[in-house]
């Protein structure tokens, strides 16, 4: 789905900004220009850019617990 009309830009491509280290808007319209022409789509930039950190931030904390679960399992 485009997000950025200004700049063509997808949410697709702002999650991928995000995988590649983008930590906010700013980082994502530095890399790819969304929200960076008439604003218009500034907030939905902004909760796609939370919305995949936060997403990626569970995606560790599962690979870190990961370990444990085996580890206990292994133990009991
Ligand atoms: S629609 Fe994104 S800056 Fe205009």
């Amino acid at each position: 789905m485009i997000v950025c009309h200004c700049h063509g830009v997808t949410d697709r491509e702002i999650r991928a900004c995000v995988q590649n280290g983008a930590r906010t808007p700013t980082d994502v319209g530095d890399h790819c220009g969304a929200s960076t022409g008439c604003g218009g789509c500034t907030e939905l930039v902004a909760e796609i850019v939370h919305g995949e950190r936060r997403r990626l931030c569970m995606v560790k904390s599962d690979v870190a617990a990961a370990p444990r679960a085996q580890s206990s399992a292994m133990a009991g």
